[in-house]
């Protein structure tokens, strides 16, 4: 495995663990921190073994933002050239695999951002999501804006946005930020959980299936439906198609191929 400096890697199963780890910044997210998330993000998705990835922190921060004391100087035109957030934050959105984000503690600002980037978040008891950038006079700059408000709609979205109050893991859960919340504990095993279940699984149809759920971010609910059914017909090519449902048939448990 590659070498990283503030990031953690390792394999469980077929489901690979990233655990941001700059404990004395919170996980505020530098360039190199993104460079090597991005990184590991590529490498796990191109590996045939791992079925899922789950990106987690520490108990006290899943991470508290983009880099305040890194970016604080950047001019303008620096920030402009080189798309500053843009294609060094977009990895995770990129991968093919779910990803699913183990949330304990501070998810501020980019930390927050990048959670609503993964396909699935699990946050711990103690989870605290916000977008406090108001306070340093700037906005969300990755996605934060965007998928905070179609995750949990205008009316929370702006008080967050316009207040830099944060939410707690039960207002999260209420508002449909988040699929579960687990003891604080638990929270990144509770992950792996998931990922054990996604690896059980038709590998094709479950990429199939987060980019179908994806699409109804993207597109209008004609197109999106369109696409649903054109992916959903196209899966009768497969092998694992005709042993999922005659495993059901034949009343036993379906020993997907393809994953
Ligand atoms: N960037 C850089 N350093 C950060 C940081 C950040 N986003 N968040 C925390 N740190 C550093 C602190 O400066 C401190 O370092 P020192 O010990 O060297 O002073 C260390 O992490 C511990 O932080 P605190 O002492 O502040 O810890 P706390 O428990 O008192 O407070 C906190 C925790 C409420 C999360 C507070 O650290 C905080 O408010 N952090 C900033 C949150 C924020 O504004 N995030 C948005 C960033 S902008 C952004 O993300 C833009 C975008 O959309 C991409």
């Amino acid at each position: 495995m590659a070498e990283y400096e503030m990031i953690l890697t390792e394999m469980q199963g077929r489901v690979a663990l990233i655990r941001l780890n700059r404990p004395q910044a919170l996980n505020a997210l530098c360039d190199q921190l993104m460079d090597e998330l991005g990184q590991a993000l590529r490498s796990f998705d191109a590996d045939p073994e791992v079925a899922a990835i789950v990106i987690t922190g520490s108990e006290k921060a899943f991470a508290a933002g983009a880099d305040i004391k890194e970016m604080q100087s950047r001019t303008y035109p620096a920030v402009y050239l080189d798309d500053f957030i843009g294609k060094r934050w977009e990895a995770v959105t990129y991968v093919q695999k779910p990803v699913i984000a183990a949330v304990a503690g501070y998810a501020l600002g980019g930390g927050c951002e990048l959670a609503m980037m993964c396909d699935m978040i699990i946050a711990a008891e103690n989870a605290k999501f916000g977008q406090p950038e108001i306070n340093l006079g700037v906005i969300p700059g990755a996605g934060g804006t965007q998928r905070l408000t179609r995750a949990i709609g205008k009316a929370k979205a702006m008080d967050l946005v316009l207040t830099a109050r944060m939410m707690d893991a039960a207002e999260a859960e209420r508002s449909g930020l988040i699929a579960r919340i687990v003891p604080t504990a638990e929270v990144v095993a509770e992950a792996m959980k998931v990922g054990e279940k996604i690896a059980t699984l038709s590998a094709p149809a479950v990429a199939v299936a987060k980019e179908a759920v994806n699409r109804a971010f993207e597109t209008t609910l004609a197109e999106g439906v369109k696409f649903e059914r054109r992916a959903f017909q196209a899966l009768f090519a497969t092998e694992d198609q005709k042993e999922g449902m005659a495993a059901f048939a034949e009343k036993r448990k379906p020993a997907f191929r393809n994953r």
